[in-house]
């Protein structure tokens, strides 16, 4: 029963990292990313201001948010492709902000977290939803190569957007992150800290596998 943390900022490979571990484990991989894309993408469908405290907290009561495979749904609706654009990058970076957002899906995500075996990846899981992970990540790269990766994530979904917008909108969206006050973007003190500037993914599975073989996983 043993629960690995991944957090980082946005481009940092987190999540191509975080799902070819969890395969390589045979654990379960929880994206709490697409989570708050999807509480995004169903305050933008219900015309809920994203950064307004109140109506967003009331609007989780009447949220269903799971996950099926790969798939996230909200209230039955199959949502994952549709959180993965510019704008829900905004909105839910803007979502996030709110504490009573963040603690209701905390909570879910701890829920998941009992039947042990995890990949969670995030912001803050080694920080305040798993400080009592088994192993701790936090990936960093730099903010140059983190646009690129997102420019071919982009071109690849057919979104045409200038490298130069995203590097900006990457470095806003860090300083948002960081700088915000409940649950800000840091390594836990207890994380390895992982530099993928220039790595390919298997060299930081490798990386991973070795800390974690070193210590061995407890079934
Ligand atoms: O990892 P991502 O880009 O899919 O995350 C979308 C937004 O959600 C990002 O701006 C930060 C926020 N987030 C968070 O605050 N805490 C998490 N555990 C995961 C994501």
């Amino acid at each position: 029963m043993s629960i690995i943390t991944i957090d980082g900022p946005a481009g940092a490979g987190k999540s191509t990292v975080s799902k070819k571990l969890a395969r390589r484990l045979g654990f379960t991989y929880l994206d709490t990313g697409a989570m708050y894309r999807a509480a995004a993408w169903f305050a933008r469908s219900r015309g809920i201001d994203c950064r307004d405290p109140k109506t967003v907290s009331s609007m989780c009561h009447g949220l269903d948010l799971h996950f099926e495979g790969k798939h996230i749904y909200v209230n039955g609706k199959d949502v994952s492709h549709l959180i993965r654009t510019q704008e829900m990058d905004a909105l839910s970076s803007a979502i996030s902000r709110i504490p009573e957002l963040r603690e209701w899906l905390t909570r879910i995500q701890r829920k998941i977290g009992e039947h042990g075996n995890l990949v969670a990846e995030g912001r803050d899981m080694g920080t305040v939803v798993f400080p009592d992970a088994d192993f701790k990540f936090f990936l960093v790269a730099s903010a140059e190569e983190r646009a690129r990766r997102r420019k071919i994530q982009l071109d690849s979904s057919g979104e045409k957007v200038l490298y130069e917008n995203i590097l900006l909108q990457i470095k806003a969206r860090d300083q948002a992150d960081a700088s915000r006050s409940v649950a800000p973007l840091r390594p836990a003190p207890d994380a390895e800290i992982i530099d993928t500037t220039g790595l390919d993914v298997d060299s930081v599975i490798e990386i991973m596998l070795a800390r974690i073989e070193g210590k061995k996983v407890v079934d």
